[in-house]
């Protein structure tokens, strides 16, 4: 798949899109279907502390709104203060992945949310204790009969935390809307689009959410460090070959979800740019290379959710 000339990646991919002149990425629906009334329960729920065993940490204390629905710290931080083993990646546009968390053991965001719920370094909850919490609630109570027509369980409970992250898309970046002609971008930003393309970045991040759609080395050329910790491939494989292999994370809002990497290891964006060139593209990127792909990167930061401006209480 791979070839190099001179010190450019080129691909079989890339080369198919320009014969078909179709651009690799996709810029996201402006409207998604919900269903609002669950949407504001589990937004509700993504809130609420007492979902964990201390009554401490909620969803969000680990994807924060004001940190592009990530985690600001290197590796999040649970009940108790329990130090987890991975950068937390953000909740925002989590819908378009193909699978869910760095090495895709979950399918969708319903069986997402059950992994932090018990975790014993997250929230660290079984599911009797939460049904019983939800139906000690009038709130709650009163939500579920409203949406469902019967009282909360479990499962209504992860069903709605999932469609309240469905809502949680990002529509009308600058990218997106240059990609659907209503504005040029700048001579930076247009630079950093064809570097991107050029250089190979993406090969492994295009699509709708540039990214989220398949599982890639860390490493590919020159090997990153392993530690058997990390939450890679190999983790639900066991075969060497996985080892560094993560879903390849979205780029969208990517300005705002410092620090980089499973491993919360870049702190900068910069830093992030040279490492991918190294290990990802086997060459050490200029600054020349590096300004105009952060501004390309830049324009990639949407509007905030749409759901988190408004509130309807139910
Ligand atoms: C203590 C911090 C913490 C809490 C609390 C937490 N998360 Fe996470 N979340 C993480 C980390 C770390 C990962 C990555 C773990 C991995 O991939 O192994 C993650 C991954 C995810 C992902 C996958 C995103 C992707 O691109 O793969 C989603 C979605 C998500 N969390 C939603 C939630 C929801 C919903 C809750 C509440 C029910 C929650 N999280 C609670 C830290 C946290
Ligand atoms: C061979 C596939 C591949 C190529 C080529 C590639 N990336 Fe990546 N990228 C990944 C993977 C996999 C990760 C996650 C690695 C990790 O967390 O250890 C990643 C992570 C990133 C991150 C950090 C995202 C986050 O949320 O932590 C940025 C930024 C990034 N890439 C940008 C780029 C740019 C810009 C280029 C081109 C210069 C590029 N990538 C080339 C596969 C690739």
């Amino acid at each position: 798949m791979l070839s190099f000339s001179k010190r450019f990646i080129t691909l079989s991919l890339c080369s198919c899109m320009a014969i078909l002149a179709i651009e690799p990425i996709v810029p996201i629906p402006r409207e998604l279907d919900y269903d609002r009334q669950k949407a504001e329960v589990g937004k509700v729920l993504f809130m609420d502390p007492m979902l964990s065993s201390d009554g401490t940490v909620s969803c969000h204390s680990c994807h924060d709104f004001d940190h592009g629905g990530a985690d600001p710290r290197p590796v999040s931080i649970g009940v108790h203060g329990k130090k987890g083993l991975s950068n937390a990646p953000t909740v925002y546009n989590s819908y378009f992945n193909f699978r869910q968390f760095w090495n895709g053991r979950a399918k969708d965001l319903k069986e997402q949310a059950d992994g932090p719920l018990h975790n014993p370094v997250e929230m660290n909850m079984a599911s009797k204790k939460i049904e019983k919490y939800l139906n000690a609630s009038d709130y709650y109570k009163k939500a579920f009969e409203t949406i469902y027509h019967a009282p909360p369980t479990y499962k209504r409970a992860l069903e709605v935390i999932a469609e309240f992250e469905k809502a949680l898309f990002t529509p009308d970046c600058r990218f997106d809307r240059y990609l659907r002609g209503e504005i040029d971008l700048t001579g930076p930003e247009k630079k950093g689009y064809r570097l991107f393309k050029r250089l190979g970045c993406v090969s492994c991040h295009n699509g709708i959410n540039i990214g989220g759609n398949s599982f890639q080395k860390m490493g590919l050329i020159f090997p990153y460090r392993w530690s058997p910790d990390f939450p890679d491939r190999f983790a639900l494989t066991s075969d060497p070959l996985d080892k560094n292999v993560y879903k390849v994370p979205t780029l969208r809002n990517i300005a705002l979800t410092a620090p980089y990497f499973h491993d919360g290891s870049s702190p900068t964006l910069r830093d992030a740019l040279e490492k991918m060139g190294y290990h990802n593209l086997g060459f050490k990127l200029e600054k020349k290379e590096i300004l105009p792909l952060e501004a390309f990167l830049e324009s990639l930061t949407g509007k905030k959710p749409a759901i988190l401006q408004e509130s309807d209480s139910l």
